[in-house]
């Protein structure tokens, strides 16, 4: 009896444990049985979007999936990261008539930083791609050319004091020229002190050609500025198990050793449960796939 107590309440180091980087990922509605034994930061899928907040209009708020994520992370004593107050994807439909659009974000912020101490927040999500429909009420391009950024982390640093305020987008890793077009945002934002830290998606439509050269070459562009890099939501798949382990062997180390990198975050583990066919690394049952295999002995011989 003594022994299958111990057995049952056994759980694996996370796999970056001891490491000076942490090694993240999402956590979706409820959090996987095995998530504490490989991950020791933690970002919410879905829940903390603000179309999920307040998908049922304007005077409703709906935190029970964020909850979760935030909640896993107070008790593990993780770091926790909010995503993603400012994003043209997954707004709430309210907002696109709403008379005062500017009030309803400083709404979503002011309810958001009364529940939660986030350890870092996605304050605008995919500015290059999918800037935020009620962007002009924000301020628009004004005199910076991102004025309703500027707003935006103007809103999170008066109701966020001590949260890692983090820019993030996809399309980067992958392209110098987007780097430069990132950096024009990001040196407005440092120039104001509203910027802690630059996240990069690193979706496997980004990384799975992506030379390891290529990669460091980009991340040091970012992290010439002096703030710290955060791959934000990596995922790899491949032609075959042994193809996305490969993969991983190029990708993996070029991020995780170089020093303007401080953390990793990785968007989904389990097979059948990501957002993109192939991405897991992990089956349901527990098998795990060549890539974590590799990645487990990568990450006890490698310490950064
Ligand atoms: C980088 O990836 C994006 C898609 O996320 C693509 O549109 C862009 O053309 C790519 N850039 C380069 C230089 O390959």
């Amino acid at each position: 009896m003594f022994a299958a107590l111990i057995l049952t309440s056994f759980s694996a180091p996370p796999l970056a444990a001891g490491q000076s980087k942490w090694l993240g990922n999402i956590i979706p509605s409820s959090v996987p049985s095995n998530w504490d034994s490989y991950w020791n930061q933690a970002t919410s899928e879905n829940g903390c979007k603000w179309g999920t907040v307040q998908g049922g209009g304007a005077a409703s708020f709906n935190w029970a999936q964020c909850d979760v994520a935030y909640n896993h992370c107070q008790q593990r004593g993780i770091p926790f990261k909010y995503h993603a107050f400012v994003w043209g994807s997954q707004e709430p439909g309210f907002i696109g008539s709403a008379g005062d659009q500017k009030g309803a974000l400083t709404n979503l912020i002011k309810n958001a930083a009364a529940r939660y101490k986030p350890d870092f927040i996605d304050v605008v999500n995919e500015a290059l791609h999918a800037p935020s429909n009620i962007r002009n009420a924000l301020g628009g391009s004004g005199s910076t050319g991102w004025d309703w950024i500027v707003t935006s982390f103007e809103l999170a640093k008066s109701n966020f004091g001590s949260a890692k305020l983090l820019i993030n987008d996809y399309g980067i890793v992958n392209d110098s020229g987007a780097v430069q077009r990132y950096l024009g945002i990001i040196n407005i934002l440092k120039g104001k002190s509203l910027l802690n830290g630059i996240g990069i998606q690193c979706h496997q439509f980004n990384v799975n050609t992506l030379a390891a050269a290529t990669i460091t070459a980009n991340v040091n562009s970012l992290g010439a500025t002096g703030l710290p890099v955060y791959p934000s939501e990596l995922d790899i798949n491949g032609n075959s198990e042994s193809d996305q382990a490969q993969i991983y062997q190029r990708v993996f180390p070029a991020l995780w050793t170089n020093t303007n990198i401080k953390g990793i975050t990785l968007w989904g583990y389990i097979t059948g449960q990501t957002w993109k066919d192939g991405t897991g690394i992990v089956e349901v049952g527990g098998r795990e796939r060549a890539a974590m295999t590799w990645l487990k002995g990568y990450l006890e011989t490698t310490k950064v």
